[in-house]
């Protein structure tokens, strides 16, 4: 189990004093114009080094990403934005960071910016986020007040502001070039890609957008040395993770924990095990809503990192960590994920605007028990053309649920439809 000494988050829970003053009690802000004076190069290396993957769903290299921002300005200003979104379903840990331990991601802010030559951060954070957003506005006050931020930040000689944007309450907003336009003052559509934010993103100038945990852990980082943050979990996975656990537990959290723990150990320890026992697992969502889920025999072996979860043709996605026991309806779950998603398309591509609708029609469908059984592999079909064939991962988002179901629970599928057939209810939907 990860030590107290060692969680970067020390008030996730909302215990002590998170304004500034108590931030730096807690050994926030603490060294960091050093850290500035050694340079951008530096900073990159040392974040690279860690082996930081981004935290907000795709895992790519952080340290990586910010190398790819110039290093000479051409003219254009560079931006750092962070993706406060958080509207992945089951996903609530960027919350708990903002309302409770703010400074760790204004802190990072700057330090961030700082790595990338940015004359300013924006933090677009979600519209449902209001005591969020309060509470964070007040750490970026403080941070200015105490000279933090602004001219000369932290005696830098750096120029750097920081705002933040609240959104109006569209998940599509969460994708990184959605979220641009939305900043814009557009409608949030994703742009195709190329070109990437860092070659031209908000107000086409170089931009890297990062998720909220993505940014904030990055002064402990620092502070502790990468070789602390790499030495948790397997190799490519490295550093302590935020794990938000909802449905069937008996404690519902969000836990900081090292990267490759077991499900079952981070169930157990912080959650009060599964609803029922462990045996009373039937599936869980590893990472938000947008991934395969795993059945009880993976669940038995699985070690929640980005490389595992891979493996097993799932994902750790934003780590919300969805648990279903035995009483689950697990088709009526996945239809309503559907549901979401057909209501979360922005419409743009054809086959995400009219496949989502599909994909929740037939789920309805197959909730009722109401299909044939060939239906189940024309569905498949239809994820399949919906899956790669979009210009953001909504798409993907929206098929992969379903994939995982069929995968999985095809016998129950078929059950329900021949159920229906000879009128046997044990086996029909809870209405
Ligand atoms: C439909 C959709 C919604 C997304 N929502 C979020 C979100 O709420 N927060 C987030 O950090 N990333 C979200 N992402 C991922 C972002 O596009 C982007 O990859 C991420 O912010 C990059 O940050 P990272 O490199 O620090 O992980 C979403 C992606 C898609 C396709
Ligand atoms: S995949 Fe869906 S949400 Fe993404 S751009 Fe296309 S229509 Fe919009």
């Amino acid at each position: 189990m990860l030590k107290d000494q060692d969680r970067i988050f020390t008030n996730l829970y909302g215990m002590h004093d998170r304004s500034l003053a108590g931030a730096r009690k807690r050994g926030h802000w603490d060294g960091t114009a050093g850290f500035l004076a050694n340079g951008r190069d530096w900073l990159v290396n040392e974040v690279k080094a860690s082996g930081l993957r981004g935290r907000g769903g795709a895992g790519f290299p952080t340290g990586l990403k910010w190398s790819f921002m110039p290093k000479q300005s051409d003219g254009r200003p560079s931006y750092l934005v962070v993706n406060a979104d958080e509207s992945e379903p089951g996903t609530c840990k960027d919350r708990e960071i903002m309302r409770h331990d703010p400074h760790t991601l204004v802190e990072g802010c700057l330090i961030a910016g700082f790595a990338m030559n940015a004359v300013a951060g924006y933090i677009y954070i979600r519209g449902e986020y209001i005591r969020e957003r309060e509470a964070l506005q007040i750490a970026i006050d403080e941070a200015y007040d105490a000279g933090l931020l602004g001219k000369n930040a932290c005696g830098s000689g750096y120029d750097y502001d920081l705002y933040l944007h609240h959104g109006a309450g569209a998940y599509i907003c969460g994708e990184e070039t959605a979220l641009l336009e939305s900043l814009e003052g557009k409608k949030g559509m994703p742009r195709m890609k190329p070109p990437f934010p860092a070659g031209a993103g908000l107000y086409g100038c170089p931009t890297t957008v990062n998720n909220v945990e993505s940014i904030a852990v990055v002064p402990t980082i620092l502070r502790r040395g990468a070789g602390w943050f790499a030495g948790f979990g397997r190799p490519n996975n490295a550093g302590t993770k935020l794990f938000g656990i909802s449905g069937h537990v008996n404690n519902p959290c969000v836990v900081e924990e090292a990267m490759s723990i077991p499900l079952q150990e981070l169930l157990e320890r912080h959650c009060g095990g599964v609803r029922g026992g462990w045996k009373n697992l039937k599936a869980v969502i590893p990472g938000g809503s947008s991934v395969p889920m795993l059945n009880f025999d993976q669940c038995n072996d699985a070690i929640m990192d980005f490389d595992w979860l891979r493996e097993q043709r799932s994902g750790l996605g934003t780590a919300a960590v969805i648990v279903m026991d035995q009483s689950t309806d697990v088709i009526k779950a996945i239809w309503r994920l559907s549901k979401f998603y057909k209501h979360e398309s922005c419409g743009q591509c054809t086959p995400c605007r009219e496949g989502t609708g599909w994909m929740m029609r037939v789920m309805d469908r197959l909730v009722k028990g109401e299909a044939e059984v060939e239906e189940i592999d024309m569905l498949l079909s239809v994820t399949k053309q919906v899956e790669g064939h979009t210009i953001c991962a909504l798409g993907d988002a929206a098929a992969w649920p379903i994939q995982g179901l069929v995968r999985h629970f095809r016998e129950e599928i078929e059950d329900r439809i021949k159920a229906k057939k000879t009128g046997r209810m044990g086996a029909m939907a809870a209405e």
